[in-house]
């Protein structure tokens, strides 16, 4: 057993953890970041779920399908013949693979630069306060930290009725790695990962059933734009089944039969070849606190935090999926940077309200603040300024002219309290909303902004306009 003195050990190395390894290394203070991550060849990679099997594997094979479907559907709108179209999932998967290898090596390059040191193995917070760390080899030794960030993530949520079975009932890392295209592909939960992992198998030619439990498509999004999302996701040829109870799963020889309660409707069922289970994560403390840490979980397991993420016991902060708040790399990252600046006694602050989410289909989804439906029910009274993409010339030029940007804005102060956008790159499009907001900027100031032409932007300029029933290159609805 060794005894070291760190400054900071964090535990985890996904976004949060290894961005707030890299800030407090920056803030001078001496480092180390123990992650567990085992990739499905049993090689470690720091990055974890988001690097290794979330956020970055999914865009690209995001971003690879939607290249095949646009060669098959839309190529041909521009004059563009691509006679014998073929798809190498392997090498798409390759691709996907090497993008990934890319990014999580880059950690290992960043840590070494700014001195973190990386530490694959698994970390454990003692009751002393101290840090027992177990290496790849099952060698053990104790850290000593003046703080400790806990930020060990989520893991995806399993259903009794359908379990993992690694081959044909996946999570989303499993769905990530099909082998081939499933003829029929079920997806349990039409969430964020639902939706984006069942456009990526349409796509590429599967036939996908989504089955939700909720009545209501996206009801975290303003119900405007998932309408519109909705009618978009069914062009595509993605079957939603909502209000619908996973029930059982026969699993035969040569498919599976989902069995599922539809409220109205009573039973219904239908056949698959591979299910993806999507219906949200959890966070993930598994080993990790032992007894007596003095860290405290809540009802649904997560760790226990104040505003600035820090937990029960003063020296020890948590950050990332594994706190309270939306599940989302952005969110951990910039709890990183606040928890590494408060330890390095610097003031440090995290702006809750101003989290943009953004849902990678296509169209992409991309909303920050409030949506109407919640400032109704808070009685907050606002004017609406929205603009299509079909009146937007940049996107007519993509083939993209689908979708909306919409803005609340205060009724008398003009304060801009959410911006929802479905449509082409909604997910860049978001950024200026969310600066604006951050600066608590007015309708006003986004209209009074020049926007270059022709750009997907000039459609947050025209909504902002519309606030005011002044957009100039669409008939304005009433204001108010
Ligand atoms: P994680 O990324 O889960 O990292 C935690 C790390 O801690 C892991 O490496 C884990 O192995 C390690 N660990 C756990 N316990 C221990 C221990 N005891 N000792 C040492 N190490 C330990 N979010 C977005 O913002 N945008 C997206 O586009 C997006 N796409 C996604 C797509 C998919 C398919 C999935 C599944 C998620 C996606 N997310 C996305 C969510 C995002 O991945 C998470 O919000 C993010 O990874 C959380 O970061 P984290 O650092 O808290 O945890
Ligand atoms: P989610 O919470 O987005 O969606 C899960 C869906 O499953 C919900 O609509 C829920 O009503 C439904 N559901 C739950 N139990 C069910 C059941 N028994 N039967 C049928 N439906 C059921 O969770 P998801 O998609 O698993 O994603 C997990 C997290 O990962 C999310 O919180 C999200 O923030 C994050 N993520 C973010 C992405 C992004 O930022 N673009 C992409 C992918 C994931």
């Amino acid at each position: 057993m060794t005894d070291e003195s760190y400054g900071v050990v964090v535990i985890g190395a996904g976004p949060a953890g290894y961005i707030a390894a890299i800030r407090a290394a920056q803030n001078g203070l001496r480092t180390a970041c123990i992650d567990s991550w085992k990739n499905r060849d049993g090689s470690h990679a720091f990055g974890g779920t988001c690097l290794n099997a979330g956020c970055i594997p999914s865009k690209a094979l995001l971003e690879s399908s939607e290249l095949y479907h646009r060669a098959q559907e839309e190529f041909k709108l521009h004059g563009i013949g691509v006679g014998g179209l073929t798809l190498d999932l392997k090498a798409m998967l390759e691709r996907k693979a090497r993008v990934v290898r890319t990014m999580t090596g880059g950690i290992a390059q960043l840590f070494k630069a700014n001195q973190v040191e990386g530490l694959p193995g698994t970390g454990r917070l003692l009751k002393d306060g101290r840090v027992g760390y177990t290496d790849l080899q099952g060698k053990t030794s104790t850290l000593t930290a003046r703080a400790v960030i806990l930020a060990t993530g989520s893991t995806p949520i399993e259903l009794k009725v359908a379990p993992f079975d690694g081959e044909r009932i996946v999570d989303s890392w499993g769905a990530l790695e099909f082998d081939r295209v499933p003829k029929r592909l079920g997806v349990i939960g039409a969430g964020v990962i639902g939706l984006e992992l069942g456009s990526v198998w349409a796509r590429l030619g599967s036939e996908v059933t989504l089955i939700e439990a909720l009545p209501t498509f996206l009801p975290m999004v303003d119900a405007q734009v998932a309408k519109e999302a909705l009618r978009q996701f069914q062009k595509l040829g993605l079957q939603i089944e909502l209000a619908s109870k996973l029930v059982s799963v026969d699993r035969k020889k040569t498919a599976l039969t989902l069995h599922y309660e539809k409220t109205p409707g009573g039973e219904a069922s239908c056949e698959v070849d591979r299910l993806i289970v999507a219906v949200g994560r959890r966070p993930y403390t598994g080993n990790l606190l032992e007894e007596g840490s003095g860290i405290e979980c809540d009802e649904r397991g997560f760790i226990r935090v104040d505003d600035h993420c820090r937990t029960a016991r003063k020296e020890v902060y948590a950050i990332g999926d594994v706190v309270r708040g939306p599940m989302l790399a952005h969110k951990g990252e910039e709890e990183g940077v606040m928890v590494a600046d408060l330890i390095a006694g610097k003031n440090a602050e995290m702006n809750y309200d101003v989290i943009p989410s953004v849902i990678y289909t296509a169209p992409e989804i991309a909303w920050v603040g409030r949506n109407e439906e919640e400032l109704k029910k808070a009685g907050v009274p606002y004017r609406v300024g929205s603009f299509p993409f079909s009146a937007n010339g940049r996107a007519r030029a993509l083939e993209s002219a689908v979708g909306m940007v919409k803005i609340l804005a205060h009724q008398t102060t003009d304060e801009i309290l959410g911006v929802h956008v479905v449509g082409p790159m909604a997910s860049e499009l978001i950024a200026e909303a969310v600066l604006a907001m951050e600066f608590r900027a007015s309708a006003e100031d986004i209209a009074l902004t020049i926007h270059a032409h022709p750009t997907l932007s000039e459609a947050m300029h025209e909504a902002a306009l519309s606030v005011d029933g002044r957009a100039l290159n669409a008939i304005n609805r009433k204001a108010g």
